[in-house]
């Protein structure tokens, strides 16, 4: 399943009636659940044929996007009776099963590492002090493999350090990146894994069809222009595009109709939308036509895919990654060693 697809289903779930103050049931928005699970699966394989559960499921927004991507098991876990109903509704509606069991967080009595991967967006403590640890303490305890959780951003050091000293995990880390933030001001997704972590993708990562000349000619600009290097590169033919295009779920082929600007573990973007999020990191007078951003995508898209279309007529294409031709630029791209070395064979 494509990560719009999942964020729309997502989308259009039923949410709480008359939310709980008490217990924090404030829903959890379609964007970040579907990222947050996106990236569980695409780039950790924490969720298809896993046993998956919803900590303070709520709605079920988390659980369900589990359930949508292949979970073997998804159990929602709520103390409120009202928020599972609807959970149960969404679930119905979705033709995806979900168990949901009634029950305060640190009296489910599970034991041992019986689930694979928690997923949780759990109370932040604001209310009963403490709260977010008690999720945490109990998630750790059943989870054989990882703890997705999304926690405030203050609590952020705080979060991990508990997690690592006090509840055993084997390691606990942020997975976003500066700047991203999400639904609300305050929150961002932290990941707290009780696995080792695989090597993380970079962030600000354009993929792009290497042997068109005129991407290259745009690769070129965006090089000089980025002083600060805060912008890399990736062929779309080499191999390590590949992890990058899994996380977005995109193939080859979407991104040779649109390329790719990866700005983080959430942020995918592609096409005219890409090209102006890179613009808006480099600074004026190119930053400035960022704005062109308030005019709608499907219009800036149908000029962006009428140019892409003809752009090998247009500008003609090379058989290799015409970046070899520019060897300076090469310390730019996360796959040079890769496409140096195909160079080497192919000779
Ligand atoms: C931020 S909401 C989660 C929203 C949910 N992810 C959704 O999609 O609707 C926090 C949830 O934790 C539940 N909760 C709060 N305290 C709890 C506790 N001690 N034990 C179990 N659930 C609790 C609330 O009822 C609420 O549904």
């Amino acid at each position: 399943m494509k990560l719009k697809q999942l964020e729309g289903l997502l989308g259009n779930l039923q949410q709480f009636d008359n939310p709980k103050i008490e217990l924090e049931q404030y829903p959890t928005g379609a964007h970040i659940a579907s990222r947050m699970l996106y990236t569980a699966e695409n780039s950790f394989g924490d969720i298809s044929n896993k046993i998956v559960a919803d900590f303070g499921c709520g709605c079920g927004t988390l659980g369900l996007a589990a359930a949508l991507l292949d979970a073997e098991h998804v159990i929602g876990v709520d103390v409120d009776d009202e928020s599972l109903e609807i959970a149960s509704i969404n679930a119905d509606e979705l033709e995806v099963e979900l168990g949901l069991i009634q029950c305060e967080i640190k009296s489910l009595a599970w034991r041992g590492q019986i689930i694979d991967t928690v997923v949780m967006n759990p109370p932040f403590g604001t209310r009963k002090k403490g709260a977010d640890m008690e999720f945490l303490s109990v998630a750790l305890k059943v989870a054989s493999q990882a703890v997705y959780s999304l926690h405030k951003t203050t609590t952020r050091e705080h979060i991990k350090r508990a997690a690592l000293r006090d509840y055993n995990a084997s390691s606990a880390e942020v997975l976003s990146t500066e700047g991203l933030l999400f639904d609300e001001e305050t929150t961002q997704a932290t990941v707290v894994k009780s696995g080792v972590l695989p090597t993380l993708l970079q962030p600000r990562v354009v993929v792009y069809d290497g042997v068109c000349h005129l991407c290259h000619r745009g690769v070129k600009l965006v090089i000089n222009a980025d002083k600060d290097r805060r912008i890399k590169f990736c062929c779309l033919q080499s191999k390590a595009a590949e992890p990058y295009m899994r996380v977005c779920g995109v193939d080859r082929e979407d991104v040779l109709r649109r390329f790719l600007f990866i700005e983080g573990p959430f942020e995918y973007h592609q096409g005219s939308s890409a090209a102006l999020k890179v613009l808006s990191y480099l600074p004026l007078p190119y930053s400035a036509l960022s704005t062109l951003m308030i005019i709608p995508t499907p219009i800036r898209d149908l000029a962006y895919d009428y140019i892409a279309k003809k752009r090998y007529d247009w500008f003609g294409k090379d058989t290799n990654c015409l970046v070899l031709k520019e060897k300076d630029l090469l310390e730019r791209f996360i796959d040079r060693d890769e496409t140096v070395q195909k160079e080497w064979s192919d000779e």
